[in-house]
């Protein structure tokens, strides 16, 4: 499935570029591609035509939030399956973190976000306290369905996330997440939606495949890197 958005790409030295994206489907990979650079809209049909791609996708139905329950399981493989970018041992492991969430150990280690649209499971969220930190939450794994990316889910479920992590007293999230291209989409997403890039391990996870942790405190400060 084809899927428009519009995309806000900063620039160093000049305002950020408008762009009007597509993500389309290639054999097992999701990709994007630029068709039309807004920039010299007016802020108001910028905001208009946000506003339109994100409503087309309301028309089927209303996408709601709720806990974990047994059955996610399998849905929550097949939905990081068609994903395309994760490899088979991690996905064996964001699975292990819903057979552990799900034991009742009474311990609350993993939470869950799972988003819902017309009874089915098109995106989730996986996150849990550091522990001996005041207030500091990982947030694991975060996935929408590709049949619904681009449309806002992600940006819902992160704020579903936030609340959540937000009521149970935290104050800073943080996201680590691959130098690879194939997760540029997680990428501009975490910094679409306040979050900030505060470190970075060369080949960390294997010989160049960095790990950049992306931060946001939920207060209404900034995060600022002391030296990077
Ligand atoms: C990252 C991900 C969760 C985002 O979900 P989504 O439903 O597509 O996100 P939204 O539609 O709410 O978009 C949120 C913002 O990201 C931007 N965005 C979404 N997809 C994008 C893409 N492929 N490229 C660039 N920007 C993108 C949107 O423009 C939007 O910005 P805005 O709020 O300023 O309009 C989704 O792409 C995904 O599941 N990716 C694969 C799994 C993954 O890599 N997870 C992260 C590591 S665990």
């Amino acid at each position: 499935m084809v899927s428009m958005y519009v995309a806000t790409v900063p620039n160093r030295s000049s305002p950020p570029a408008i762009l009007l994206r597509e993500s389309y489907r290639e054999g097992a990979r999701v990709k994007s591609r630029t068709l039309a650079n807004l920039t010299k809209w007016a802020p108001a049909k910028i905001e208009a035509l946000r506003r339109l791609l994100h409503g087309e996708f309301a028309g089927p139905g209303r996408v709601e939030f709720r806990p974990l329950v047994p059955s996610d399981r399998v849905a929550i493989r097949d939905l990081l399956v068609r994903c395309g970018n994760f490899r088979p041992d991690e996905m064996d492991v964001a699975i292990e973190l819903v057979d552990e969430s799900l034991q009742p150990t009474g311990v609350e280690d993993y939470h869950f976000v799972i988003a819902v649209l017309d009874g089915c499971v098109v995106g989730y969220s996986c996150f849990g306290p550091v522990p001996l930190t005041d207030g500091v939450w990982d947030l694991y794994w975060i996935a929408v369905d590709p049949a619904v990316q681009g449309h806002g889910v992600g940006g819902s479920l992160q704020a579903a996330t936030e609340r959540h992590i937000r009521s149970a007293g935290g104050r800073l999230v943080l996201a680590e997440t691959s130098s690879l291209p194939s997760y540029e989409s997680a990428r501009t997403f975490y910094l679409h939606k306040g979050y900030q890039l505060l470190e970075r391990i060369a080949d960390f996870y294997r010989p160049g495949d960095d790990r950049l942790t992306f931060g946001k405190r939920l207060e209404a400060t900034k995060l600022v890197p002391k030296s990077l």
